[in-house]
């Protein structure tokens, strides 16, 4: 029997003992042979290809061109990348390393803006890498805390998942007609998922589960990625367009919502996939309850409210093409913002690994944040 391991890979040799990999479960990202190889997210249900990246610079464009996406994931992937600069590293000293391990930090974050867990993840290495510094450690020594320190963020999200899935659970009824937006999977996080984390641990917990599935224009996350995980899953799934949310609502289709986020302002207020705000207005329109799963990486106290959350805005080609074929006439403007900001008045519960928050916000995530410190 083939047994993954804890990234989802299998690995084998062929006959003529060469090292080939198969893909199990869901490879989001992994080490192989000293590189990062990740699933190519954009190239998803079709073809499943896997892209390596040799250096930091490469795992930033990788970011950057949604190769690797999703809040978690990009935060995994940062960490990972920097460990990956190290090991390459030829520095003869701990300077020179140090001058290159702070460039990759710089590139990376100058990646996305929005989802916190970027930020979060390089500066949680910068603190190791500082710390060890300034403790006299050596090149090789600095070299193998950074790997550890990158495979502990991305283990620990992976675990983060699979709690906040079990405490999201149960907020479940256990006739779950479930809706969510854009894709909050395994190919978003370390592995498992927050949306989909809560999901399927009510799937294991033995509830029925049928999930709507928007599309997500324009990039598609929901109709191309969280489709095909859950379909991977055997999990009943239907896929709308973002325009039918709110006949679904109407209709009684649905009864409960659950997203993921990007960033969540200390108040509450959540930066999530564009198209998020319109689905909660809808939710509070029909008196459907609305959760934001995520881990706490994804909490920034530093931003007061959601008006201090940076959103990106993307190429105007993600909306007046698909694919190679122009959809909008020449001369009609675009705007791409990629994320919107669905305020904490709209939100019943934000779901964390400690357990699940309810409003007032300010004070339910200090509380998640003060657990998470002190487990
Ligand atoms: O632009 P993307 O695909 O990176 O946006 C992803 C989302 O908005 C997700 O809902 C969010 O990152 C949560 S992922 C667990």
């Amino acid at each position: 029997m083939l047994v993954p391991n804890s990234l989802g890979i299998v690995m084998i040799w062929n006959l003529d003992r060469r090292r080939v990999t198969i893909p199990f479960m869901l490879p989001t990202i992994a080490w192989e042979d000293g590189v990062i190889v990740m699933v190519d997210q954009r190239k998803l249900p079709a073809r499943e290809v896997y892209v390596r990246c040799r250096t930091a610079r490469e795992v930033g464009k990788a970011i950057t061109k949604m190769v690797i996406r999703g809040a978690p994931a990009i935060g995994v992937a940062a960490a990972m990348g920097l460990a990956l600069e190290l090991r390459r590293s030829r520095a003869s000293g701990t300077n020179q390393l140090a001058t290159e391990f702070y460039r990759a930090c710089d590139l990376l974050a100058a990646t996305r803006p929005t989802a916190v867990n970027l930020f979060w993840a390089i500066g949680r290495m910068k603190r190791v890498f500082a710390e060890a510094l300034r403790a006299g450690g050596s090149t090789d020594e600095l070299k193998v805390l950074i790997e550890a320190e990158a495979n502990q963020v991305h283990d620990a999200d992976v675990a983060s998942c699979r709690a906040l899935g079990r405490h999201g659970a149960e907020l479940f009824p256990v006739d779950a007609r479930v809706l969510t937006h854009c894709n909050a999977g395994a190919l978003a996080t370390g592995g498992y998922g927050s949306a989909l984390g809560v999901i399927r641990a009510a799937v294991e917990a033995g509830k029925r589960v049928a999930v709507y599935a928007d599309e997500t224009r324009p990039f598609l996350q929901g109709a191309r990625l969280t489709a095909w995980e859950l379909v991977r899953d055997d999990i009943d799934t239907t896929v709308i367009t973002d325009g039918m949310v709110g006949s679904l609502m109407l209709a009684g289709k649905v009864n409960v919502v659950v997203v993921g986020a990007d960033r969540i302002a200390a108040n509450g207020d959540v930066a999530n996939k564009i198209g998020t705000y319109t689905v909660a207005v809808m939710a509070k329109e029909h008196s459907i309850p609305f959760y934001v799963a995520a881990p706490v990486s994804t909490i920034d106290l530093d931003t007061t409210d959601g008006s201090g959350i940076p959103i990106e805005e993307r190429d105007a080609r993600e909306v007046s093409h698909l694919g190679a074929s122009q959809l909008t006439p020449e001369g009609a403007a675009i705007w791409n913002p990629a994320f919107d900001v669905t305020p904490a008045s709209l939100i019943d519960g934000i779901v964390t690994e400690h357990g699940v928050c309810r409003p007032p916000f300010t004070e339910s995530l200090l509380k998640a944040l003060a657990r998470a410190e002190c487990p």
